[in-house]
């Protein structure tokens, strides 16, 4: 076991020997491993909590090293959970720009936690990184962009689904917009219904939280593309008339996570300026079972005229984004990205770590999973088989919204969104299902409950695309 770059300072003061006292300490140097000594004045920090790296020899070159060094700061910062504890000092390796931001945004990430409904949350300490040269405070700065972004999608997800939906979450995207310089229109129920948005208003019209469509807009006086993001907004998944059990609905309030990760998106992008055009969609709604509920058999027509029989209520995700979908035409965007916690389907094929990545365009889509590993987010690539397209058609509509072979479930969600997409638009979709809510115990910079997965993809696509490698 060695030190690595950055803690030399610290066994200097402490006149040497700080990988033999680990080592006594029962430290090995393995991953997120956390070990802790004190400092017996010799230091300005009383605690010490040295955090493990792996094997050096193991580690991939490229970003594979920025995301140990990710969960690595947040797994340290994450153990430093004593109220007592107001500043941590970072003397983790940071010699270059991107393991600066690295180290910074995993500390950042790391640090979070949901306390708004708590008799006594804790206020998070302070976080110096201790690092010298040009690039820290750039660095720095980046990581506190994304990593304000990320804790936004944690905070909305993780909210009571009866505090935030549509109109809350409408108010909330507004108050963004305006204090990030983003343009924002909103469309309340009355105007989805005169708009022809059937999918919005259909998921929508069980509950007695009428849903909301949320436009943000980015402009870049250079631009010469538009991106297009949309984001599944259900503020709370309870199946409608398709009821799902009482187990599968405890954790569907983050139904919403796509549509938050727009919006975070769009709040990041606005502060680190690329050339680019980005239009961000929200569409909201509440599924719910009430008596004005849409009844499995129901017919709706999508924004632009498509027609779809709604046969399983609890496939209401592709409802809502096929309107935003539709609209986004008017827009003129040279590619479309929509994200969504679309399918349980996801899960069983990727688990909750990796999300999947579907296009009507395999370069694009190997393009996305190549800035979602750049990102630091673990996305997979995913075929759209023409042969499951037939299983959406339907005996009375244009459509249906779900096939009865439940096989290849994921797919056909994606061949449904498809069905929407501008002609001649790239287009990809990223089904974050898994991913966005974690419900084990925390690791890295991962906390329970909201992860905030996407939102670093979603700004590196709007970058790539600013740079013309997208
Ligand atoms: N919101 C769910 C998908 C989901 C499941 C997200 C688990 C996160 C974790 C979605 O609206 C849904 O219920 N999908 C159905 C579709 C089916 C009826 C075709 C599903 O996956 O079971
Ligand atoms: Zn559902
Ligand atoms: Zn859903």
């Amino acid at each position: 076991m060695e030190l690595a770059a950055g803690a030399a300072d610290v066994d200097a003061a402490l006149g040497g020997g700080l990988v033999d006292t680990l080592t006594a300490l029962g430290a090995t140097g393995k991953a997120e491993e956390i070990t802790r000594t004190v400092s017996n004045s010799r230091l300005g920090a009383p605690l010490i909590v040295a955090v493990g790296m792996g094997k050096a020899a193991d580690r991939e070159p490229g970003n594979a090293d920025a995301e140990i060094l990710r969960r690595c700061a947040g797994a340290a910062v994450r153990s430093l959970s004593s109220p007592t504890i107001r500043t941590v000092a970072l003397a983790l390796p940071a010699g270059d720009s991107a393991s600066a931001e690295a180290t910074a945004l995993g500390a950042l990430l790391g640090g979070y936690s949901f306390d708004r409904y708590r008799s006594n949350g804790r206020v998070p300490a302070d976080l110096t990184l201790i690092a010298d040269g040009d690039h820290v405070a750039g660095a720095v700065a980046g990581a506190e962009v994304l990593g304000a972004a990320v804790r936004l999608v944690r905070d909305l997800v993780n909210a009571s689904p009866s505090h935030l939906y549509p109109e809350s979450f409408a108010n909330t995207a507004e108050q963004i917009a305006a204090s990030s310089g983003l343009g924002v229109e909103v469309l309340d129920e009355t105007a989805l219904g005169e708009g022809g948005y059937g999918g919005i208003t259909g998921v929508g019209q069980g509950s007695v939280h009428a849903p909301r469509l949320v436009r943000l807009s980015y402009s870049h006086p250079e631009a010469s593309r538009t991106v297009v993001f949309a984001g599944k907004g259900i503020t709370f998944d309870s199946g409608g008339l398709s009821l799902k059990s009482p187990k599968a609905m405890e954790a569907m309030k983050s139904d919403m996570s796509g549509a938050a990760a727009v919006l975070a998106a769009l709040q990041a992008i606005a502060s680190i300026g690329p050339a680019v055009n980005v239009i961000g969609y929200l569409p909201l709604a509440e599924n719910m079972p009430g008596s004005g509920a849409q009844r499995p058999s129901d017919v709706i027509t999508i924004y632009g005229g498509t027609t779809v029989e709604v046969l399983n209520t609890d496939a209401e995700g592709r409802l809502i984004l096929a309107d935003a979908l539709a609209r986004a035409a008017a827009d003129e965007p040279t590619l479309i990205v929509d994200i969504a916690t679309l399918t349980g389907a996801q899960v069983i094929a990727l688990g909750n770590r990796v999300s999947a990545v579907m296009a009507n365009d395999d370069t694009l889509r190997d393009g996305i999973v190549d800035a979602a590993t750049r990102a630091g987010e673990a996305m997979w690539p995913m075929p759209l088989p023409d042969e499951l397209r037939r299983g959406l058609d339907s005996k009375v509509a244009d459509l249906a919204n779900v096939a009865a072979d439940r096989d290849g479930g994921m797919l056909t969600a994606g061949l449904f969104l498809r069905e929407f997409v501008p002609d001649g638009v790239r287009w990809a979709h990223l089904d974050i299902a898994g991913p966005a809510f974690h419900e084990g115990e925390p690791y890295g910079y991962t906390p329970k409950g909201g992860t905030g997965v996407g939102v670093r993809t979603l700004v590196q696509i709007a970058e790539d695309v600013s740079d013309g490698r997208l």
